[in-house]
């Protein structure tokens, strides 16, 4: 609920009196009995299959998130830093532009990137509202309610969910939306689901809305693969961060140090695979489940695809889901891209 009594949640009225927390909501769609209660089924299921695999929403809890930010810091990672040097650019045009009064964030995490919107936003003077959506409820929540306080006409509905299930709950728009989606995060959903996905999203916009998607780009195997395989080792850790998450949701005991990190280059597919490979043979039991599942020696556990995309296949992957592309930007090396949408029966010709 919003924190100022009598504010019901389709208001909009705001006064710069408003302290930060009488700017700020948060809505919760995973509590912790349910979570775990998914979690198991989706574990038994990948760990059973041939290959194995584990869903890579479960990397990020604190302590994932806490290795994501460190990823996003590495020499390697070019990825948050090509993003960065785009949304530096094109903000205060595409805010001008756009005027957005509703801004949706999917996988907020941290929230940092959304701060050069609302930089730019902060001139017009107008009150915006910021739907930050995100599974990790701690690092969502502290990092959204941070924002009320550094803008003061800004009003914070945290949705505490899971993209692929919760889009549904984010509230009606107030005033014109725009949806971001950053850090290619779409590329760790597999083609059918990515596709499932940007329906939902296309729902949440009417037309004159628009989509800001960040899509990784194929390039050189080279540059891809050192941006998963660190020297630092900290994908490694955030890699075997799954099964220390499971560990501790599932009752588990598997030992991280017992596997191995292994990322490459799929070109068939156009992904980076990131699995973990059993140094020996081993058999981890599941308390919650009961069960307990053998993984012989070079099975490996696939944990997260990373797609990569072209400004071709991005315009597919959108036409397909009812979007239009209407505008490509790329950052200066040509790495990584921000794809502007707007739902097909409402976009103009791409730029
Ligand atoms: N957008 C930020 C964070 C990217 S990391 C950036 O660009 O830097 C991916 C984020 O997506 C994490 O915060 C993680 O908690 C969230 N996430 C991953 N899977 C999710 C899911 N299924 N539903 C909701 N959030 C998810
Ligand atoms: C969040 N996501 C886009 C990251 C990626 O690049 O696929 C997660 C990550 N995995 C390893 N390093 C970073």
């Amino acid at each position: 609920m919003w924190a100022k009594p009598g504010h019901a949640p389709g208001d909009s009225i705001l006064t710069l009196a408003d302290s930060p927390a009488l700017r700020y909501r948060c809505d919760r769609y995973i509590d912790e009995q349910n979570f775990v209660r998914v979690m198991a089924d989706d574990v038994l299921r990948g760990l059973t299959h041939t290959p194995k695999s584990l869903a890579p929403r479960y990397f990020y809890d604190e302590a994932g998130c806490a290795l994501f930010e460190q990823i996003t810091q590495l020499p390697e990672y070019y990825l948050t830093r090509a993003e960065g040097e785009l949304l530096r650019s094109l903000a205060p045009a595409l805010m001008r532009d756009l005027k957005p009064r509703d801004i949706v964030e999917i996988g907020s995490g941290s929230s940092a990137k959304i701060r050069h919107f609302l930089d730019a936003l902060a001139e017009q003077n107008a009150p915006v509202r910021y739907v930050p959506l995100d599974v990790n409820g701690q690092t969502a929540e502290r990092s959204a309610y941070a924002l009320t306080e550094a803008y003061p006409h800004l009003r914070v509905h945290a949705i505490i969910g899971d993209f692929e299930r919760h889009l549904g709950r984010v509230p009606p728009a107030q005033g014109r939306r725009l949806a971001v989606f950053f850090g290619s995060t779409i590329g760790n959903l597999a083609p059918a689901s990515r596709h499932d996905f940007l329906l939902q999203v296309r729902r949440l916009l009417r037309p004159g809305d628009r989509l800001l998607l960040g899509l990784d780009l194929v390039k050189d195997r080279a540059t891809l693969e050192a941006a998963y395989n660190d020297r630092q080792g900290v994908t490694a850790e955030f890699n075997r961060n799954i099964l220390r998450v499971i560990n501790r949701r599932l009752g588990a005991d598997f030992n991280p140090d017992a596997f191995a990190h292994r990322a490459f280059y799929e070109p068939s597919a156009c992904r980076i695979e990131m699995h973990l490979v059993p140094r020996y043979p081993q058999t981890v039991s599941l308390a919650a489940l009961k069960v307990a599942v053998g993984i012989s020696a070079g099975e490996s556990i696939l944990t997260e695809n990373s797609y990569k995309f072209t400004r071709e296949s991005s315009v597919d992957m959108l036409r397909c889901a009812g979007m239009g592309l209407e505008a490509w930007f790329t950052d200066s090396k040509g790495r990584f891209a921000l794809a502007l949408a707007a739902r097909d029966d409402a976009s103009s010709n791409a730029r």
